[in-house]
């Protein structure tokens, strides 16, 4: 066994002597969405510097933890705060909570974020569905490949979950929710883009821009979970409108949508968990 698969597996007992907690579906929060964690019926938590070798994000507004309980009966952990490449940290790092999530049971990962809005249909405050992403970041499975985990050359033709998406669709309809959808593009970050990169990314056919998430897709999809991801448009990109972009404005965004966004994900959740034996 390699020693990076150990360092996942060492990281698993760290959490396995707090909780012996199985999750069916993991969540990952996003901006905005954070203060989700505290309205699930929890059954323990884990905070990320509990766990040895684990890396810690250094974003305002993410709180560094797992906590595990239920949406509605549903058994989730929910990772409250995730690191991005652009803290400096490698991919195989970004990526270690996802497989640890694995390896702690969850078949499904939910994945959410706050990206600005390339489609010049979008405007700020909309949900997007993820149909699918383009990942500018370096791939998270460079380097030795974990066969306990998944192939080298595993196949990237449907990251995001087609019956699952259909299912957070018809759950939207049902709660009158409007949701768009489209294409995710992963960029490094920090600095936000300039206008010139909107243009070639909505050239290259992507509708949202963000700094998360299509690497912690390409992991899961490795690992074999199943993946579905939501993005809150919390800014249009640069260029899309006039106005400078601000890490203010994104969190303004993100927090006033928190309630639908909310209401979307945890019905989505129990809708996906009904339909876990068909997907
Ligand atoms: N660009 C990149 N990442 C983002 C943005 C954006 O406009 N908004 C929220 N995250």
């Amino acid at each position: 066994m390699s020693e990076r698969y150990k360092r996942i597996e060492r990281c698993l007992e760290d959490v396995r002597a707090k909780t012996d907690f199985v999750p069916e579906v993991a969540l990952v929060l996003g901006s905005g969405l954070g203060g989700y964690a505290d309205g699930i019926k929890q059954v323990a938590s884990v905070d990320y510097s509990e766990i040895k070798d684990f890396p810690i994000s250094t974003v305002m507004g993410h709180r560094g933890r797992f906590v595990f309980g239920y949406v509605e009966d549903v058994p989730v952990v929910v990772m409250q705060g995730r690191v991005h490449y652009y803290e400096g940290y490698r991919m195989e790092d970004v990526v270690l909570p996802t497989r640890l999530m694995k390896l702690m049971g969850a078949k499904v990962l939910f994945l959410t974020n706050a990206a600005g809005g390339i489609n010049f249909s979008f405007e700020a405050g909309d949900l997007m569905l993820i149909n699918d992403h383009i990942c500018m970041a370096p791939s998270p499975l460079i380097g030795e490949n974990l066969e306990e985990l998944g192939p080298r050359f595993p196949d990237m033709s449907e990251v995001y979950n087609k019956k699952l998406r259909n299912i957070v669709k018809h759950t939207a309809r049902k709660l009158d929710i409007g949701l768009r959808e489209g294409v995710y593009i992963q960029l490094t970050g920090p600095s936000y883009e300039t206008p010139a990169e909107i243009r070639m990314a909505r050239t290259m056919g992507a509708d949202a821009v963000g700094m998360s998430t299509g690497c912690e897709a390409i992991a899961a999809n490795h690992a074999g979970m199943k993946v579905v991801g939501i993005s809150c448009i919390s800014n249009l990109a640069a260029g899309v409108s006039n106005k400078p972009l601000s890490h203010a404005e994104v969190q303004e965004t993100a927090d006033r949508t928190a309630p639908l966004f909310r209401k979307l994900v945890t019905d989505s959740i129990v809708n996906i968990h009904r339909e876990l034996d068909n997907i």
